[in-house]
C-alpha cells in the first residue's frame, strides 16, 4: 500500500490499532494486545478511561481552544491548584505546554532567567527529547543526536551511578559496598565537572530523572539523588526534576522524588499527567516563578482547555483512594514474577524499577556484555506468539521496559508473565 508518512518514525511493533480500552489495543483486523508499552509510559489511567473521555467529550462542546496569552479559560486556575496539592512541597506555580520535550526546554529557559547562568549539567544516560536544546541534553544514544550537529551549547555531562556496573566490576563487595561506590564515584565526577568545565557561578541547573527511562529504567539512588540537591543548594544551582516519564503515578507514589525525600526547585510533567491527550506542565515555587520575565515564554497551545480538561480528569482518576496501593502491588507481583524467570534464564541480569517502571536487563552470561538480540527476540515472540505488546531501553536495547496502565490487573499482569515466560523458552 502507498503511505504518505513520513518513514523516520521508527515502528516498535508496525500493528495498526483502532481503537483501546483499559491495557487492551484492537487492530484493524480484530486481534487484541495486551499493552504493557502503554503508548510509552502516558495512558497512566488506561485507553479511554471513562471519566476522562466524558471530561475531554464535556470539554469540546464547551471550547477547544482558548489561547492563553488571549484570554484565561475557567479551567487553568482548578489544574494549576491540583496540581499543587499533588506535587512536592513547595512547587505552587505551574507554566502549561504541550510536550515533554516543549517542557524539558521550558524549565531551562526559566532556570536560565531565573539564575542569570548560562550553564545546564545532565547525567550520563539521560532522555529529555528531541528538540535542539533537548538532543543536547541527551545522552541515552547517539542515535538522538547524530546528524543534527550543531546542538546547542552550554550542557554538561556528569556520571549516573550505575550500580549493576560497578557490582559486575567488583564481584567480592557486597551489594551495599558496590553500591555505595557507584553513588561516591558519581558525585565525585559532578564535582569534578564543577571544577573543571562548568563553574557553579556559571550553572543554571542540574537536570535529571529520578529514573532514567529511555536509559534503561535505572533508579538514581536516594542518597545520590540527596547529595546532589545538596550540591546544588550549596552553589545557587537549581535542581531540576524530570518526571515526563516517572511521574503521575507511575512508580508507586505520585512523583518519585517523593521516595528521595527532597525538594526540587522545578518539575517537569508530561505523559501520564493528561492519559494521552498531549499536555505537560512545568512547576516551581511561586517566588521562582517570579523571576521569568513576562513574555519570555509562550507558546499556542499551552495550557489549551481540552488538555487540562483530560489532565484534571486523570488526576481525580489517579488519586482515588487505593489507586498507588494497586500501582505498588502490581509492580511488585509483575518483579516477583519476572525474578522467577531470572533464576531460570541466566541471561536476566537484573530485574528492576520502582512502580510500574519496571526493567528487566538481558546480558550474556558468560561475558556479561548487553545481549541486545536476545531482547529483541523476546519482545518480538510475545507478541507474535503471545499477545503482548513490550519495548527496549537502554543505550545498548538489552532491557525490556515494563510500562502498563497503572489500572492493570492482577490477571493480566500473570498474562504478561506467561507470554515472557514462553518468549524466554522459545528464544533460549
Ligand atoms: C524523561 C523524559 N523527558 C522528556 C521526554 C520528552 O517527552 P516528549 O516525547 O513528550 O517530547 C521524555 C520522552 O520519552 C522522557 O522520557
Amino acid at each position: 500500500m502507498t503511505t504518505h508518512l513520513a518513514p523516520v518514525w521508527f515502528q516498535v511493533t508496525g500493528l495498526d490499532v483502532v481503537e483501546g480500552s483499559g491495557c487492551w489495543v484492537t487492530t484493524s483486523s480484530g486481534e487484541k494486545y495486551l499493552d504493557f508499552t502503554g503508548g510509552i509510559a502516558v495512558v497512566s489511567t488506561g485507553h479511554c478511561h471513562p471519566h476522562v473521555v466524558e471530561a475531554i467529550r464535556a470539554q469540546a462542546g464547551r471550547f477547544i481552544h482558548a489561547q492563553v496569552n488571549c484570554y484565561r479559560h475557567d479551567l487553568l486556575e482548578p489544574l494549576a491548584e491540583r496540581l499543587s496539592e499533588i506535587t512536592p512541597e513547595g512547587i505552587d506555580t505551574f507554566y502549561f505546554a504541550n510536550s515533554g520535550a516543549e517542557a524539558t526546554e521550558g524549565a531551562i529557559k526559566l532556570a536560565k532567567q531565573a539564575t542569570g547562568r548560562p550553564n545546564t549539567i545532565v547525567f550520563q544516560g539521560s532522555f529529555h527529547g528531541r528538540t535542539h536544546l533537548a538532543m543536547a541534553m541527551t545522552s541515552s544514544k547517539t542515535g538522538y543526536r547524530a546528524g543534527h550537529a550543531p546542538l546547542p551549547s552550554g550542557v554538561f555531562v556528569s556520571p549516573f551511578p550505575q550500580c549493576l556496573d560497578m557490582a559486575q566490576l567488583h564481584p567480592g563487595l557486597s551489594i551495599e559496598q558496590t553500591d555505595d561506590l557507584a553513588i561516591d564515584t558519581a558525585i565525585a565526577g559532578l564535582r569534578f565537572l564543577l571544577a573543571s568545565q562548568t563553574a557553579p557561578s556559571e550553572t543554571a541547573a542540574v537536570i535529571i530523572e529520578p529514573v532514567l527511562g529511555e536509559g534503561g529504567y535505572v533508579q538514581a539512588p536516594p542518597r545520590f539523588m540527596r547529595e546532589v540537591a545538596a550540591i546544588c543548594a550549596e552553589h545557587g544551582i537549581l535542581f531540576i526534576a524530570d518526571e515526563v516519564q516517572s511521574g503521575f503515578a507511575r512508580t508507586g507514589t505520585m512523583f518519585a522524588v517523593e521516595q528521595c525525600e527532597l525538594q526540587p526547585d522545578i518539575i517537569v510533567m508530561a505523559k501520564g499527567i493528561a492519559s494521552g491527550f498531549p499536555f505537560a506542565a512545568i512547576g516551581a515555587s511561586k517566588e521562582l516563578m517570579a523571576r521569568w520575565p513576562v513574555g519570555s515564554h509562550g507558546g499556542t497551545y499551552g495550557g489549551n482547555p481540552m488538555g487540562c480538561a483530560a489532565a484534571l480528569a486523570t488526576i481525580d482518576v489517579l488519586t482515588e483512594p487505593g489507586f498507588l496501593d494497586n500501582v505498588s502491588a502490581r509492580g511488585e507481583q509483575l518483579r516477583a514474577g519476572l525474578r522467577e524467570l531470572a533464576s531460570q534464564h541466566a541471561v536476566i541480569a537484573d530485574v528492576r524499577g520502582p512502580g510500574l517502571m519496571v526493567g528487566l536487563e538481558f546480558r550474556d552470561a558468560d561475558t556479561a556484555q548487553p545481549d541486545a538480540a536476545r531482547t529483541a527476540a523476546v519482545i518480538s515472540h510475545a507478541r507474535t506468539h503471545g499477545n503482548l505488546l513490550v519495548m527496549n531501553a537502554g543505550t545498548w536495547g538489552n532491557i525490556i521496559r515494563f510500562m502498563p496502565p497503572l489500572v492493570v490487573s492482577q490477571e493480566e499482569i500473570d498474562l504478561a508473565l506467561a507470554d515472557i515466560k514462553a518468549a524466554l523458552e522459545a528464544t533460549a
